[in-house]
């Protein structure tokens, strides 16, 4: 309606009162929230709306954060569906599952993060709660810190991080800065900076750390740096937070993507862990996903373990029930396991071979950069180091999506579009 003619209607229909003698159009002419301003869209759901409305049939998207196979498609993996299978002829109830979700499926879940087996678990040294995938587990986590860390509220974010982490801390009321990370000289790790920075950090904040596969620069610490980031945390004594959204995903073997969390415990450290299973298992929408704390002592893990379903109650009272039943189903049976540490390599190794291949059809172009952080980067994204302005360009001329940091999803290339994104991005970098 035109403002004009919607002005005249509510001036019209002010003057109708009802029986009660009060106007109802005259409480919604002025809305609570008319200061309410139009905040910003998401950046990266903004660059799928784009590709959407693009009619180039050469169209790529790169922008998006989940899987898809070597025709561009949505993967729903085979393990799962036979778990859905088995579960329609179970005739389960829909009953609320307890505020910490499911049991069996966060032993399932602590004992994959930690190692089958594992000291921690044995001994009851782990508050476990199924949380709504790594963003609400991340979310869990947050809160808890800002009621209980006794330390200061800074939690300290690598430059740069998943776009939703500062959001997800400061929400939960915790500072956010930062340590420095990627370096785009050589579009790889900065240990030395990284070093530096963690050892300045004072001493009782929390530091946040991705376990694999880093989001958004696929740049990962080798095992041995790893260990020296683990020495300096404990020296400055940090609380580290792992952010374990890609196990398995990374590198194809699940114990490897977990190395960095393993080791932590086994240097000491009380650490948090948020896990999800939207990548690994394909679940993005089923929301399942872990929150942990595992601390060195029992009656601590008990203690955290209340306070932590306390914190669940009011928020969303208990979990969804759907999505880790299907997890539990997968990792309690020894065949559908194996099956799906097979998908899930499979999943990885199409990741991999991509990036070997849009590195070889870069040098077929001509190009005389060096791309080899291409395949040096792991897990779904890689950071090409392409700036705003070369981003821009693959976007308009060549109906190629991605953010404007020069982040590309590795899961939309694919064997038929790898040739065209190579030619591509050697155009807008030659
Ligand atoms: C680093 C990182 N953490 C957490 C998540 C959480 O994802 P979800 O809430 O879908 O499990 C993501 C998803 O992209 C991620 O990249």
């Amino acid at each position: 309606m035109a403002t004009s003619s919607r002005i005249a209607s509510v001036s019209t229909n002010l003057l109708k009162s009802n029986h009660y003698g009060v106007s109802s159009v005259a409480c919604r002419a002025s809305s609570w929230w008319s200061k309410v301003e139009m905040g910003p869209p998401d950046a990266i759901l903004g660059v799928t709306e784009a590709y959407k409305r693009d009619t180039n049939p050469k169209k790529i998207n790169l922008g998006v954060g989940a899987y898809r196979d070597d025709n561009g498609k949505p993967y729903v993996l085979p393990s799962v569906l036979k778990a859905e299978e088995r579960l329609s002829k179970k005739n389960l109830d829909k009953e609320y599952a307890p505020i910490a979700g499911n049991a069996e499926f966060c032993n399932l879940s602590i004992n994959l993060a930690l190692g089958e087996g594992n000291e921690y678990t044995k001994n009851g040294l782990n508050a476990t709660l199924q949380g709504i995938s790594g963003t609400g587990s991340l979310r869990l986590g947050a809160a808890f810190l800002s009621s209980f860390f006794p330390g200061n509220k800074d939690v300290y974010l690598p430059t740069p991080s998943w776009g939703n982490h500062t959001p997800i801390f400061k929400h939960a009321g915790l500072n956010v800065k930062q340590y420095r990370y990627y370096d785009p000289k050589t579009c790889g790790f900065d240990f030395q900076g990284a070093l530096q920075d963690i050892a300045k950090i004072p001493e009782n904040s929390i530091i946040l750390l991705h376990a694999c596969a880093h989001n958004p620069t696929g740049v990962d610490p080798k095992p041995e740096q790893w260990k020296e980031i683990s020495n300096v945390v404990k020296q400055k004594k940090l609380f580290p937070f792992f952010d374990l959204a890609y196990q398995g995903f990374a590198s194809g073997d699940v114990a490897k993507d977990a190395f960095a969390v393993r080791l932590f415990v086994k240097e000491g450290h009380e650490i948090a862990l948020a896990q999800s299973y939207a990548k690994n298992m394909g679940l993005y929408g089923e929301r399942a996903g872990a929150f942990s704390l595992i601390t060195n002592n029992k009656e601590v893990a008990q203690n955290t373990l209340s306070q932590l379903k306390i914190i669940v109650r009011p928020m969303y009272s208990n979990p969804p029930i759907h999505g880790v039943r299907i997890v539990t189903e997968i990792l309690s049976d020894p065949d559908l396991r194996s099956q799906w540490l097979t998908e899930v390599k499979g999943m990885a190794d199409r990741i991999i071979s991509m990036r070997t291949q849009l590195r070889d059809n870069l040098k077929k172009e001509g190009s005389q950069r060096d791309w080899s952080h291409i395949t040096d980067q792991i897990g779904m994204f890689c950071f090409t180091g392409m700036n705003q302005q070369q981003s821009e360009r693959l976007t308009k001329e060549f109906s190629i999506y991605l953010t404007k940091d020069g982040r590309i999803s590795m899961a939309g290339v694919t064997t038929k579009n790898v040739g065209y994104l190579a030619h591509a991005m050697h155009e807008v970098t030659k």
